[in-house]
Formats: structure tokens, sequence, C-alpha cells
């Protein structure tokens, strides 16, 4: 999704900007530039593509500038295109605007500075409404100009604005877009997102909606929509700046990966208390208030919904509240069943994803209480729940989720143990069972990392396939559904998860000689029935790659290859289940020469519908 950086300081304004916009491209982009106060007023580069064009097209230009705005685009409002790209320019060429977003009401705005003041438009975006509005209304004041501005624009935004005749500030709004400060010496900064900016400052302000900023070398101001100065407390950042690199792996995706053991730990080790109970800092919902509670929706999007698959599962077996989990485009326009006995559980990565964001907006609206499961601190999925569960992944950079949607998993498993002892539906040593299940898990996941090499053989084996099938039963079935979209979203390869026990109802029509089907075969109790689907695939001439437990070495007689995992309970498997599964996935993409972790057409974070 866009991504907006500006800078206000001493320093080479291009150079500064450039390097942030990179650190964004996790976001997902197709074309970026950049607005740079010179000598002669504003000067605008921006090109199509990957953010290497605008640096090479602007290789040989000097430029002295120390104040200046960038943006990399995520097409909406018109394709991606040189003209299409940010930042637009007001007619007079002496407004520059990025913005990340979406302007509702732009035709109607469009046709009034059309019709009724003659204003000439370059682009089809929504965003050159912007600069054009702001444009007709400045008069000197870069902050009253964008105050009168937005007050008319509608819609879920963040914009950054540099005027020509103010060479020593940036305006910035954010309306339920995101936008943070960065604090510096003798230099401030904005951006959509932290990792922007860590190289250079660590002391952020977390904007909230409807503020507006100003920022100049030695200030940055935050501002309420009536125009009244608010004070913000001062957010450190904590990441190693490190943290957001790719330390000598070939991808993001596959460091992600194996920064799970690390991430999976964390989640769970900063919540237990020395006598082994969970304590959840972020959580303040009473016993009496949990004991209302009849009713559990857990709602996200992509990997996150697959997160909330393996919730449902857990808090119905440990808490034994009913759990529907519904993916939050549907849910938010679907007019659900919410009272005030109702918790809503959000599941982002990002704490941005707008559907996520408004399903949430909608239960609360319902009465319902309000808990989200986050990786982004601060992030407005956070900021809007009554109780946040922080997942302890870190950064993640990759498009394709892995180390989110397992620490989410763990969350999950933490939270229904918790509303279990609350509830007193579990008994303490089934209870001290999972626990010990739980504490194991890292050094098992970093086990089946240590057999990354036989996955790789494996991916090598049957990178060229045009389609694959992932099947399971019980815990399995969810995290079929995300191993199939890890594949298909890096390596773009048409893949199918189902429910084993469903393949006959008309699925198993599509199995032919040759096939490639992936058999999750995790669950004990469910095992036998598994080997009898593998036998229905393999009759009709599928190659099958199974998946089990260490010890259930009979799926070997069944399947054609097998990748085993170490033995656990079957309530914790899927967090190893799905390491096989993204390991895989990483090397059929590999293979295949895809761009891993920037997959065509997808983006990181989807702050729009
Ligand atoms: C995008 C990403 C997915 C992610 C989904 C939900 O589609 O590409 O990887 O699972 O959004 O994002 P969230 O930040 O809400 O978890």
């Amino acid at each position: 999704m866009c991504g907006i950086v500006g800078y206000v300081g001493d320093g080479n304004a291009r150079d500064i900007i450039i390097d942030g916009l990179k650190r964004l491209e996790y976001r997902g982009y197709d074309s970026a530039g950049i607005a740079l106060h010179e000598a002669a007023g504003l000067v605008v580069r921006k090109q199509k593509g990957k953010i290497k064009n605008l640096e090479d097209s602007i290789a040989g230009e000097t430029f002295t500038s120390s104040v200046g705005i960038g943006h990399t685009r995520w097409a909406t409002h018109g394709a991606p295109s040189e003209t299409n790209s940010h930042p637009h320019l007001s007619e007079s060429g002496k407004i520059a605007v990025v913005h990340n977003g979406i302007i509702e009401n732009y035709v109607k705005l469009k046709e009034k500075l059309q019709k009724e003041h003659g204003v000439k438009f370059k682009s089809e975006t929504d965003t050159e409404v912007i600069a054009q509005l702001i444009g007709l209304y400045y008069k000197g004041d870069l902050m009253d100009a964008v105050y009168k501005a937005t007050a008319e624009m509608e819609g879920a935004y963040a914009i950054g604005v540099i005027a020509a005749d103010e060479p020593d500030k940036i305006v910035a709004v954010r309306r339920d877009a995101p936008l943070i400060v960065g604090l510096g010496t003798h230099c401030n900064f904005i951006a959509s997102d932290i990792p922007a900016l860590l190289k250079y400052v660590r002391q952020i302000y977390l904007i909230e909606n409807n503020e507006t900023v100003l920022i100049t070398k030695e200030a940055a101001k935050i501002f309420d929509s009536d125009r009244k100065e608010v004070k913000r407390d001062v957010f450190h950042v904590t990441w190693d700046a490190d943290a957001a690199e790719k330390e000598g792996y070939d991808h993001f995706m596959l460091k992600e990966i194996h920064e799970q053991p690390k991430g999976v730990g964390e989640t769970l080790n900063r919540r237990l208390d020395d006598d082994g109970s969970i304590k959840l800092d972020g959580i303040t919902i009473s016993k009496e208030e949990l004991e209302k509670i009849n009713k559990i929706y857990i709602v996200a999007c992509g990997t996150a919904y697959h997160a909330g698959l393996v919730g449902k599962y857990a808090i119905e077996k440990f808490a034994k509240i009913p759990v529907e989990v519904d993916i939050a485009s549907e849910f938010r326009y679907r007019d659900p069943f919410v009272d005030e006995n109702t918790m809503f559980i959000a599941v982002s990565q990002s704490g941005e994803t707008l559907d996520t964001l408004e399903a949430l907006r909608e239960a609360k609206r319902k009465g319902a209480r309000i808990l989200s499961v986050v990786n982004v601190v601060g992030s407005t999925v956070a900021r809007e729940s009554d109780d946040v569960f922080y997942t302890w992944a870190g950064p993640e950079i990759a498009v394709a989720s892995t180390k989110a949607y397992t620490t989410q998993i763990m969350c999950f498993y933490l939270i229904a143990l918790y509303m279990a002892t609350k509830r007193g539906t579990i008994t303490a040593d089934y209870y001290n069972q999972i626990m010990g299940e739980l504490k194991a898990l890292p050094e098992k996941i970093q086990r089946i990392l240590d057999n990354e090499k036989q996955i790789e053989e494996l991916a090598k084996k049957q990178y060229k396939l045009s389609s694959i099938f992932y099947i399971g039963r019980g815990a399995d079935v969810g995290v079929a559904y995300e191993g199939s979209l890890k594949l298909k979203e890096i390596s773009y390869i048409n893949s199918f998860a189902i429910a084993a026990g469903e393949l006959k109802h008309g699925t198993i029509a599509l199995i032919e000689d040759g096939t490639v089907v992936f058999a999750l075969a995790t669950q004990d109790r469910l095992y036998d029935k598994m080997l009898s689907n593998i036998q229905e695939v393999r009759a009709r001439g599928a190659y099958v790659l199974g998946l089990a437990k260490e010890n259930n070495k009979e799926i070997e007689k069944q399947a054609s290859d097998v990748i085993f995992i170490p033995e656990c309970a079957d309530e914790v498997t899927p967090i190893l289940t799905v390491i096989p599964l993204q390991i895989f996935a990483y090397y059929v993409a590999k293979f295949r020469g895809c761009d891993i972790d920037k997959p065509k057409n997808l983006a990181k974070s989807v702050t729009v519908e």
C-alpha cells in the first residue's frame, strides 16, 4: 500500500527520503516519486515501477534540498503511470502533495474545481484533487490551506504537503491511514510506518486520527481538528535497526521463516509468570465480564484469518465458548448478530487493514468487547481496541506472512488457556500438559528448520507443477488453507485447499495422473482417515507429499514422499505443520525465479477496500 516519507533538516533530502521509501517497499507499490525544495522552486521527479527506476532517472542531477516529501504508490484511482504517481502539484506548481488512502468525494471536488475555478488537471488521481484544493486555499499559510482543504475531503487518508513559498516546513494530516512523526536532532520526519525511519530516529510521535502535524527542522507540533496544539508522549522504538534488514538471507521471507523459534518463544515467554500462569498485560477484561461472553467472533483477512481458524479450534477446545471466524470484508457487510455479550477478536499483523478495522468498528458500535491480536505496536487496530494482545514477531517485511501467523497462533493458545482458567473449563493437569507443549514449540520449530534441505529438494523436484491441492483434517484444515495461500501468493501456482473428507464431494474429479497433493496427516485421532484419503488420490494417479509426526511411519507406505515433524500433542500441531509448507512455498517460488518478497499485485498492508 502507498508509503509516505518526508524530511526537514540539514541533510540531503533526496537521499534520506529515497532511503526511507526503500524501507517501505514491503507495503507494496507500483511507482515512486519525490518532491524537493530547490532554489528554483518545487522539483518533482517520479517513475513507474521500482524505486531503483526513480533513483536511476535522477542519478545525473544535483539536488541541494534539505526538505522534501516522497511516496510509493499502489494504484487505486488511475493506472500505474508516471503521470498518476505522486507527488502531485497544484496548478501553480507551488503545492506538492503525497497521499495514502482514498478521497471518496474526489469526483465532486474535481468538478467544483474545474467548473467554478477553471482548474486544469493533469492526472486521473484523487490525490491531484487534494493538491489543487490546497492550492486554491493557499494564501501564504500552508497550515491554514490544509485545514480548509481537509474540511472538504471525505475518506480515509494520510497526506504530506509542502509549499514552495514556505521552504522550511511540512504539513501532514492523518485520517484513518497510518502516519507517524520521527523526532531527530535538528531534523524531523513524517512517515507511514516506523521501519522507514529506523536508520535515523528512534523517538516517534504516533499521530491520531484527525490530527494535523507541522514539522520544521527544530520542531514537531501536533494539532487537533480545532487547530489546538495537543501534547503527545514520545514513543521510543526498541527494535534493532538490523531487524528490518535481511541479515544475510536471500529474502526477507526466508529470514522471517527462520525467526519463528524466537518470535514464537518471545510471544509465549513474555506472558508467563514464574509460577507458569499467564499474565496478559494488555488485557483488562475482568472475570465477571469474561463470564458474560457467550459468543466470540474472530475477524481478519488473509493469513491472519487463517490464524483465526486455529484460534477457533483452541478457544472452543479449552475455554468452551462458541467461536465464529469470519473474513473481515464479509463480516462488515452482513449485519452479523453482535451484542454486549459478544467478544470480537480482530487479528492483524499490520493493524492497518481497512476491512479488519471497519469490521472492528461495526462490532464496537453494536456493543461488543474488542480484543485485538496485532503485531505493529500503536497501529490503528490496536488503538481502537479495548484490549490488545501483541505478537512479538518483530517487523515483518516480506509480503507473504510467516512469523506473524505462527505468533498469532501462539497468542490464541494463550488467550484460550487464559479464558479457560478464568472460566474454570480446564483441569490443572490438562493446562500444565498444554503449557509444556507450548514451551517446547520453539525448539521443535528449530528442528524442522534444520531439515530445510530435504524440503528444498522436494521443492526442486516439484517446482514446475501447474496446480496443487492441500488436504487435511481437524486442526490441519486451517493450516492447509495457509500452506496453499503461501504457495499461490509467491509462486503464482494455482493452488487449492480442502478438508480431506470433502474431496469426494466434487474436487476429487480434478485428481488425475501426476496431480500434486500435499496431504497433512498430523492429527493422531484422524491419522487413519487421512491415510484412506491419501489412498483415494493415489488411486487416481496423484503424487502425494505427506506430512506427519515422526512416530507415524505408516504414511511412508502410502505417500510418494514424506516430511516428518517432531512429536507433539494434536492441539498444538498447527505452529509446526505450517513451517514445512512455508519452506516448500519459498523454494518453489525461488526455483521459478519469482520476486518472493514483493509478489506481483500484492501489498503487505491493504489500507483500502
Ligand atoms: C495482505 C497481506 C497478507 C495479510 C493480509 C492481512 O493481503 O499480503 O499477508 O495476511 O493483508 O493483513 P494484516 O496486516 O491485517 O494481517
